[in-house]
């Protein structure tokens, strides 16, 4: 459902959007970034577009949670990368402005109580590849090009991607690829790990709607918490990140979904997860 649309009999709800659609099917929402004619590039109108987007998903009615979403391109691209045309005439105030933008979004899909999977249609460039990189994982269309070409540019990636693909891919991959600015295949991206699988273009945000699906069936909870865990746990030694895991693990002990979980499996029968 675009921004602007509601459903007959619905009050609207969120913010009216021109670059982005947000469809929502139970608990799994996919955000399409839809500026095609310029390759889905980010300016800032498509940042803060998405920005709201994801805040909204963020604060659902109750009951209407999301436990998983999609984030995909229309047209032939993912996101072609920051908008240049924009870019051009920065300063360093603007620049620093614009990069801040970039990474608040990315720390909020990065921080989102839910995994967000990357479904790469087409160029993943700069931004864009940045913007997948603060996904949970990628799954990639056969054809898609990944990189972060911003020194043919004169500049460096500025929406985290020096240090989301250094910790993605590693140090000498992400070292290759941002000192050489080249594009890189959709294999070549599933070889480095930076990609996670390959599907024909017509079926690829139907695969990552699947794995959605999947992936909400689950203790919402659990998920949500096995996401921080993973993320906090990156960034601290193997003693506090182990910790870390140990106080989520101990917590989801007082939840609802635990107690369903392991009763159901006790009895033979299929979970349902309420997220309480
Ligand atoms: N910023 C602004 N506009 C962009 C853009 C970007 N990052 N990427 C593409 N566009 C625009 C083009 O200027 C063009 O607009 P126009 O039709 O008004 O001239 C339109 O999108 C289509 O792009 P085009 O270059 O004609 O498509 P292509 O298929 O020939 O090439 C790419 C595709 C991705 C190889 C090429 O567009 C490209 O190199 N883009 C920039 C990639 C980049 O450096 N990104 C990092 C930015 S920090």
């Amino acid at each position: 459902m675009n921004g602007q649309e509601q459903q007959p009999g619905n009050p609207p709800r969120g913010p009216v959007l021109q670059f982005v659609a947000v469809e929502r099917a139970g608990h799994v929402a996919t955000v399409t970034i839809q500026r095609p004619d310029k390759l889905n590039a980010l300016n800032p109108a498509v940042i803060g577009e998405l920005t709201a987007a994801f805040r909204e998903l963020l604060a659902p009615a109750e009951g209407d949670e999301v436990r998983a979403a999609v984030l995909t391109g229309a047209g032939k691209a993912f996101v072609a990368g920051a908008d240049i045309a924009e870019m051009a005439s920065m300063n360093s105030i603007a620049a620093k402005r614009f990069a801040e933008a970039g990474h608040r979004l990315a720390e909020l899909i990065e921080t989102a109580p839910f995994p967000v999977i990357a479904a790469v249609n087409g160029f993943a460039l700069g931004g864009g590849c940045e913007l997948a990189l603060a996904c949970d994982f990628i799954y990639a269309a056969e054809g898609a090009k990944l990189g972060q070409p911003e020194v043919n540019l004169g500049v460096i990636p500025g929406f985290g991607g020096t240090q989301r693909l250094l910790r993605r891919v590693g140090p000498g991959r992400a070292r290759e690829l941002i000192y050489s600015g080249d594009m890189i295949t959709a294999e070549q991206a599933l070889s480095f790990g930076l990609v996670n699988a390959i599907f024909p273009a017509s079926e690829l945000v139907a695969r990552a709607r699947e794995a959605a699906l999947k992936i909400a069936s689950r203790g919402p909870l659990a998920v949500a918490a096995a996401k921080r865990v993973l993320l906090r746990g990156e960034n601290l030694d193997l003693t506090a990140a182990n910790e870390l895991e140990a106080q989520a693990f101990a917590a989801l002990f007082g939840s609802e979904d635990q107690k369903n979980g392991m009763k159901a499996f006790l009895a033979k029968s299929q979970a349902t997860f309420t997220g309480k």
